[in-house]
Formats: structure tokens, C-alpha cells, sequence
């Protein structure tokens, strides 16, 4: 029997590899490598932890990474500063913002100052509305996750029913826009169900393709599907587990084992979707150095 697990952390080594390749080719013909820059406001742990994450993930495939570690009390002017400096700064070919931002400052203020052009993440109303609309834009980690997942676990998409589960602006919403369009590795008939649903039951049991984003821990159960059905599960949830050594373990929003028993192939949290988000950061830089996507 072919494996049923899909296996992320395997899929994102080949990706990295490609892009790894691709970063060689461009240094190989004496031109700039690839520049990403992270801006980091405050101590939040969790926060620092993604950012080196990224750096790591950065040095691997040779692109070249620069951290802007702000305090804790800087206003919202002067991180707007900072991201008119780096919308300007010809050496850097994209940036991010690390969220979430202290209180004080607005969010939505920030990430609109981000040029377009160098929103790498894809959270700018421009890449947002571009993704929308079908225009050539850089799509968010998650996403962007997801779709290679699919593509490379040879999973047919196109006249499906993909229920996803969530509306997020990060994930639910651009994934259902993503696999609705009339695109190579897209084409599905895509329902978006989120906390107000009636009767989810009903929506789950129809999915060929089922996309747990709804942020609760193990929500999704065998009976809520049929079988055969397709799992990517987004989750990240941290439960308490002596029997590790570490004290705890880390859960999706599937509950695993019973619902994999019903599926033909699902995403193991973790090593899913996880390890498939910081390629995507890779990948939206390479494409910012090249000027795929803005001439
Ligand atoms: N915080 C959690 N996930 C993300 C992400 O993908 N991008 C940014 N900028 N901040 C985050």
C-alpha cells in the first residue's frame, strides 16, 4: 500500500534544495545573492525563536538574511521609519515584519507600508488583492504550503470538494481563494465553514479535501468524515505529556490516529504543513531577487 503520510518535512528539503540550487546559480554568475530582512519588535520568545528559525533557514540555501531587532517601546512612527528605509534600500530584496507587534502599534498601519514589491510574506492589501484577482503576487507561507503539499503528493485537486475549516486572513481565507481559482493544480469547488456554521457535520462528511485551520486542539474526529477523504491539518498545539521528556507534546487539529485510519492521505503535525512555511519565505525571496513578480 502506498504511504498515507505526507510527509512535510520531506517535501520541504526538496524544495530547499531547489531553491538552494537556483540561489548557487545566481551567485555562480557573479550577481547578488538573494537579501532577506526581518524586522523584530520587543522580546516576545516565540517571536525570536521564528525569527532565527528563519535566519537558519536562510544561511542553508545561501540567501542572505539580516535581523533589525527593535525595542520593546518603539513607536509605531519609527517602525514605519525602519520600513521606508528597507522599501528603499536596494540591497534588501524583501523584508518581513514579525508579528504580532506590541500593543501600541497598529498592525494593519505597519504591513500597509510595506512597498509590495518586497512583502514576501504576502500580507500587504496590494498581494492580498492580486491573489484575489489572479495577478502574479507572493502567497503566504501557509498557503503557499499547502498548494506544493498537494502538488507534490500527487493529490488531484481539480473538481474536488475541499472543505476548509477556518476563515483566517493568514490561512482560510487565502487557501479557499487559492483552490477555487481557475488555475493549473486548483480548480476545486471549494466551502469555507468557520464558528458560526449549522450542522458542520454535514460539510466535513462531503470533503474530498479536508483543511483543518480552526485553531482547536484535535477538533476534527472519524465521524466527521468520510472515508478516503485527503487531510491537511494546520494546527500547532502544545499538550501536556509526561511520557515525553520534554513534558509535552505538540497536537494538530485532527484528531490523528482515528481520523488516519479513515484517510487516503493526511499531514502528521508535526512535520506536515509546518515545515513547509519558512520554504515559502525562501522561495518569495528568490522570486523578489529575480523581479518575478514586480518588473
Ligand atoms: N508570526 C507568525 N507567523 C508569521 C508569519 O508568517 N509572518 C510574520 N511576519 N509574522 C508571523
Amino acid at each position: 500500500m502506498e504511504n498515507k503520510i505526507i510527509d512535510g518535512k520531506a517535501i520541504a528539503a526538496e524544495l530547499k534544495k531547489e531553491i538552494a540550487q537556483e540561489v548557487a546559480q545566481i551567485i555562480d554568475k557573479n550577481q547578488k545573492a538573494p537579501h532577506l530582512a526581518a524586522v523584530l519588535v520587543g522580546n516576545d520568545p516565540a517571536s525570536k525563536t521564528y525569527v532565527s528559525s528563519k535566519e537558519k533557514a536562510c544561511k542553508a540555501v545561501g540567501i542572505t538574511s539580516s535581523v533589525y531587532q527593535l525595542s520593546e517601546n518603539t513607536t509605531e512612527k519609527e517602525l514605519i521609519d525602519v520600513i521606508q528605509f528597507l522599501n528603499n534600500d536596494d540591497e534588501i530584496d524583501g523584508f518581513i515584519v514579525q508579528l504580532p507587534l506590541p500593543k501600541h502599534i497598529n498592525p494593519d498601519r505597519v504591513i500597509e507600508t510595506i512597498h509590495p514589491a518586497k512583502d514576501v510574506d504576502g500580507f500587504t492589501p496590494t498581494n492580498v488583492g492580486r491573489m484575489q484577482l489572479g495577478m502574479p503576487c507572493y502567497v503566504p507561507a501557509t498557503p503557499f504550503g499547502i498548494v506544493e503539499l498537494l502538488k507534490r503528493s500527487n493529490v488531484e485537486v481539480e473538481g474536488k470538494h475541499v472543505v476548509v475549516l477556518g476563515r483566517s486572513n493568514i490561512v482560510g481565507t487565502p487557501i479557499s481563494i487559492l483552490l477555487s481559482r481557475k488555475a493549473e493544480g486548483a480548480n476545486a469547488t471549494v466551502t469555507l465553514c468557520h464558528s458560526r456554521s449549522n450542522d458542520l457535520i454535514s460539510f466535513t462528511k462531503q470533503a474530498d479535501i479536508l483543511i483543518a485551520a480552526i485553531g482547536q486542539k484535535e477538533f476534527v474526529k472519524a465521524d466527521m468524515v468520510k472515508k478516503g477523504v485527503v487531510i491537511i491539518d494546520v494546527g500547532i498545539h502544545r499538550v501536556a505529556d509526561s511520557s515525553n521528556e520534554k513534558g509535552y507534546k505538540i497536537v494538530g487539529d485532527v484528531d490523528y490516529e482515528p481520523v488516519s485510519k479513515m484517510a487516503s492521505k493526511i499531514t502528521p503535525v508535526p512535520g506536515g504543513v509546518g515545515p513547509m512555511t519558512i520554504v515559502s519565505l525562501l522561495y518569495n525571496t528568490l522570486l523578489a531577487s529575480k523581479k518575478a513578480i514586480y518588473k
